[in-house]
């Protein structure tokens, strides 16, 4: 039952009108009713013999091992890591608080690097980069270790001591990854700012970390232009106090043509040069800070998600094996960039503690042409790809005549993240990019759980397109109704996690309070996710998107308060309501409702100035798509605002109900300019 609406919803969602207005090519209309064929069918799809037999994990009875013990689960991984010292305890929970591996103390870097080149790994492939413009590189496990060390040996002569924090503001290259592994090597934590940010927003995120360096690149390619990393990190560093120096990679321009200041801003390649090999790793504790990632909640002000060394690393490790079931000849694909939470745990610090070979790629999809990705699988003989629906959906678009171009049998595995994946989509995956024959892990986690926590086991699960099924063994989840009572298999209500899992952010940084009352006061002593889902009769799990003011917009997460801040940042606008409305390639697109202040017009001059401002505050990634001028805002008697009514608005739905309106004329009148607005 469950599976049939969610089927429908999605068929409507990405709808076959649009699919021929966008006149789509017959090969791909021809792939869609190949698609929608096999949906009628409501197929399941168990794990083929081949993978199964060969998989990492393939024993069902490890799901109950882990719920009888799930610390016991987790210290089996632990223990596969290299330890300074062993922990004494596994966990510590104190409500909402946990510490996991007790008194245990490691490095990061060593269990990424060192330990794997004290072995045969040393001279494996661990990185493999292609830079947007066709330069190709290889780096071992050794060059990532002579790397990471000397760059460590950069930071500590610069002034970085263990607990300083650094901030990494740089394209997909190489050298990110290094950065931050040799933060790690040294116990500084590093707080890495998605290079599409803006210099604001890259501020904002300095100042709240205080950071003390920078790593930036004078700039890094995408889809042909040069994006201006280092401009926008000088606009930004001139409001921070606290940053003492700035490094500058220089990857895309005339390095005589970027401007330094004398001090503060050094040369990558000029600061290695001397810089010794051989870094003694710092013994950290397993509860220390590895690293701080900023994140969008439901307020306009980013927060700062705390992860530390030991759980996270357990976390990362053991998802990275079981989920991607990774061997030693795979070359593993997380198309995610370092900037969020997915390249932290599944480009870096997952593939790496398992000694895998990752293929790094700095560009766009589309660039030079629509089968750039298809092109390196077959050139680099990707094994496991790891991407988002956003991304399937565009490659749906344009059709299976690029992926066609190319050989891809050496892909064994698809993994999908960050939003819902409709079935069409998961389908069109299945058939076009895994030749129907490989398994695809649809994983959901967020940037706060550090980890996968709900997902196939390739080996084991009987996959249903479009739901991300299961929670990984050890981990104890559930859907409630608002009063917090678990609802009964086939219904809907909130995700929520009931115990403590060992990547679990541990708080908010420099915010404690508001770590407490954002993840577990709406049900007191469980991890509320801000996600609605519903179960099926046989337990599965189908995600439904946030159900706070966070919108995924391809796949970014991004709050509907901080864009309105943006707005109202303008001299001209009095009032801004921002909600995201569905959109059939990005998931949500970003929808906003402005009234002006007195003296000022409605124009279309206004309207992209307004979208620039959004730009200019946050990044790109947030520019609305929709602007709509109005003379009022729907709000309730008691002042807010009523986004439902504006959703509906945007979605040329009926009107929900109006009845709690303060002025119902003001929806009305909105709708009609809406409408007009549309034609
Ligand atoms: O709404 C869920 C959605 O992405 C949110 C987390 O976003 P972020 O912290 O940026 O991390 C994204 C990558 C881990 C979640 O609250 N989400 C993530 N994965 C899925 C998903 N929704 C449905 N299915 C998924 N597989």
């Amino acid at each position: 039952m469950v599976k049939y609406q969610v089927i429908k919803k999605s068929k409507t969602a990405s709808g076959e009108v649009n699919i021929m207005s966008d006149g789509i090519s017959a090969e791909a209309m021809q792939a869609h009713a190949t698609i929608e064929a096999l949906l009628s069918e409501n197929r399941v799809f168990p794990p083929p013999e081949w993978f199964r037999a060969q998989a990492n994990v393939n024993d069902p009875n490890i799901y109950d091992t882990a719920t009888k013990d799930p610390e016991a689960f987790w210290a089996q991984f632990a223990r596969e890591l290299d330890w300074f010292e062993p922990w004494h305890q596994v966990l510590e929970w104190d409500p909402p608080h946990a510490q996991w591996f007790l008194g245990g103390k490691l490095n990061a870097s060593v269990n990424c690097i060192d330990r794997h080149v004290r072995t045969a790994r040393r001279n494996k492939a661990a990185i493999i980069w292609e830079g947007e413009p066709g330069e190709e590189r290889v780096l071992t496990y050794w060059d990532l270790y002579r790397e990471v060390t000397k760059f460590a040996n950069v930071l500590k002569r610069l002034g970085v001591h263990r607990g300083d924090r650094v901030v990494i503001y740089m394209p997909m290259v190489p050298e990110a990854v290094v950065a931050m592994l040799a933060c790690a090597r040294i116990g500084a934590p590093h707080s890495v700012v998605f290079g599409g940010f803006s210099a604001e927003a890259l501020r904002e995120r300095i100042n709240d970390c205080g950071a003390k360096v920078v790593v930036t690149a004078d700039g890094g390619y995408r889809r042909g232009n040069i994006v201006q990393l280092k401009r926008a990190t000088d606009e930004a560093v001139e409001h921070c106090p606290t940053v003492q120096h700035v490094i500058v990679l220089n990857r895309a321009m005339d390095a005589t043509h970027v401007p330094m200041l004398e001090g503060r801003d050094h040369w990558w390649h000029r600061l290695m040069e001397h810089a010794p090999i051989h870094c003694e790793p710092e013994a950290m504790d397993a509860e220390d800070l590895l690293f701080i990632l900023y994140t969008s909640g439901s307020t306009g002000k980013p927060k700062g998600i705390a992860h530390t060394t030991g759980g996270y690393l357990t976390g990362v490790y053991a998802t990275t094996k079981w989920v991607f079931d990774l061997k030693e000849d795979d070359v593993f694909w997380c198309t995610a960039d370092i900037g969020w939470v997915t390249g932290h745990s599944y480009v870096v610090y997952g593939p790496l503690a398992n000694g895998a070979t990752i293929l790094m790629y700095e560009g766009a999809p589309d660039y030079p042409e629509r089968d750039r990705l298809w092109e390196l699988v077959e050139k680099y003989r990707v094994t496991v790809f790891y991407t988002a629906p956003t991304a399937i959906r565009a490659f749906m678009k344009w059709g299976p005549q690029y992926p066609k171009r190319h050989d891809l049998s050496s892909l064994r595995l698809l993994g999908s993240v960050g939003e819902p994946i409709n079935p069409e989509a998961w389908m069109w995956y299945h058939v076009y990019i895994g030749g129907e024959r490989c398994p695809i892990v649809d994983t959901w986690w967020q940037t706060e759980t550090g980890h996968i926590l709900i997902t196939p086991l390739p080996g084991i699960t009987t996959t249903k397109p479009g739901s991300a099924t299961r929670p990984f063994p050890g981990i104890e989840a559930d859907v409630v109704d608002e009063r917090g009572e678990s609802v009964p298999l086939g219904a809907g209500g909130y995700l929520v996690i009931k115990k403590p899992w060992p990547g679990m952010l541990r708080t908010i940084y420099g915010d404690p309070e508001r770590y407490v009352k954002q993840y577990w006061s709406r049900f007191p002593g469980v991890y509320f996710t801000g996600d609605g889902c519903k179960r099926d009769e046989e337990g599965y799990y189908w995600l439904l998107g946030r159900v706070d003011d966070v919108m995924n917009v391809a796949g970014h997460r991004i709050s509907t308060m901080e864009v309105e801040s943006a707005l109202v940042d303008h001299p001209a606008v009095a009032e801004a309501a921002v909600i995201g409305r569905s959109h059939d390639i990005k998931g949500q697109a970003i929808a906003a409702f402005v009234t002006l202040k007195e003296g000022y017009r409605a124009s279309s001059d206004l309207m992209d100035e307004l979208k620039e401002h959004v730009v200019k505050k946050i990044g790109p990634i947030a520019r609305p798509d929709d602007l709509h001028f109005t003379s009022e805002l729907p709000k309730t008697r008691s002042g807010k605002i009523m986004r439902r009514l504006l959703r509906d608005i945007a979605e040329g739905r009926a009107l929900g109900d109006t009845t709690t309106l303060a002025d119902p004329s003001v929806v009305a009148a909105l709708r009609q300019r809406y409408e007009e607005q549309e034609v």
